[in-house]
């Protein structure tokens, strides 16, 4: 590692090698927890979110442990007045709905037992088209000729199909980070998603459009044998981690994410970063001195979102001269 002394002039690149020799920082509260379902029709978690923001475009994503085999087994499921099955998502391919008209896409993905899987399903009433993604790729597409809206009316029901009564359909495994977002997100943003990994936190770069959120459905009364188990991940960093750093920033108005996200172009990411990449993006960041010499990689990436949020585009703190 090249040793520059210029490096250590801004304060933000003191406070993050600072960051980097500190001994794990404190985790705060508990540790994330998924939920468990139970294999009976009485086991679910059942709610009435505001459906107003995510009625006409929409992505649901979730870490999925499947537990029980089958290609019907759902996890999630809305009801409406007019719909059973307005929005239907089983853990094997086999059901993808929306307003009661569904394609069956088990032929296209395996989905092994007791495993985390990340699974997405997205629709929009601009397109009509349905997008179904495993672990961060697309293994089917269809478009629907029902273009309405989502209904405002209804429920969600996490557990079973809340309407078949078929034992087949009932869920039985486990659920981490189900959020809706309010928008249809990109191929790159769910693979990027899912390559993050279930213990990151990338979900709430998507914030702003994250209207039904996990941290909700875990506050949601659990009906039956639901219950929160350990997902293996562990506690997050306690935020106050990050207060002095970001008071030496306070006069930066930037957005929270994004400007890190350059760096997941096809032309950085994997590539090792060199001194003539470095120039290329220094006018940005001058943190990225530390790294000359390693590979970029997603984890790096997220680890620069997750500490220096309001860093790059302008808004990194001037250096001392
Ligand atoms: C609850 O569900 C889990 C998972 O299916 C099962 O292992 C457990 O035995 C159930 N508990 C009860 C009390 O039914
Ligand atoms: C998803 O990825 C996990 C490993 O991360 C793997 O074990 C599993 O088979 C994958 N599932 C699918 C459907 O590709
Ligand atoms: C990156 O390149 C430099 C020199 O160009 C080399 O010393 C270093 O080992 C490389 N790092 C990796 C991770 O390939």
């Amino acid at each position: 590692m090249k040793l520059n002394t210029s490096i250590f002039r801004s304060r933000t690149i003191a406070v993050f090698l600072l960051l980097m020799v500190l001994p794990a920082p404190a985790a705060s509260g508990d540790t994330p927890k998924s939920l468990q379902f139970g294999r009976t029709f009485s086991d679910y978690v059942k709610f009435t979110p505001d459906m107003s923001r995510v009625k006409n475009a929409l992505t649901i994503c979730s870490w999925v442990k499947k537990m029980l085999s089958g290609d019907y087994r759902s996890w999630f499921s809305r009801t409406t007045g007019s719909h059973q099955y307005e929005l239907l998502i089983s853990d094997a391919g086999g059901f993808n709905y929306i307003h009661s008209d569904s394609v069956d896409f088990k032929d296209s993905v395996t989905v092994p037992l007791n495993t985390w899987t990340h699974q997405c399903q997205s629709w929009s009433t601009s397109t009509g088209q349905m997008r179904v993604y495993y672990n961060g790729t697309m293994i089917g597409t269809k478009t629907f000729s029902d273009r309405a809206p989502l209904e405002e009316d209804g429920y969600i029901l996490l557990g079973h199909d809340s309407g078949s009564q078929n034992e087949g359909d009932q869920f039985g495994g486990q659920l981490l980070k189900l959020n809706v977002f309010g928008r249809v997100l990109t191929d790159e943003e769910i693979a990027g998603m899912y390559s993050a990994g279930m213990c990151s936190e990338v979900e709430k770069n998507y914030d702003d459009v994250r209207f039904i959120t996990w941290e909700r459905i875990l506050s949601e009364t659990k009906t039956g044998n639901v219950s929160e188990v350990e997902s293996g991940c562990p506690a997050p960093v306690e935020e106050e981690e990050e207060g002095e750093e970001e008071e030496e920033e306070e006069e930066c108005v930037c957005p929270t994410h994004s400007m890190w996200d350059v760096l997941l172009e096809e032309k950085y990411l994997k590539q090792n970063l060199t001194e003539e990449k470095l120039t290329e993006l220094k006018s940005f960041w001058t943190i990225l001195d530390h790294f000359v010499g390693s590979t970029i990689t997603e984890g790096i990436v997220a680890h620069l979102k997750m500490f220096h949020p309001k860093v790059g585009g302008g808004c990194e703190t001037e250096p001392d001269s």
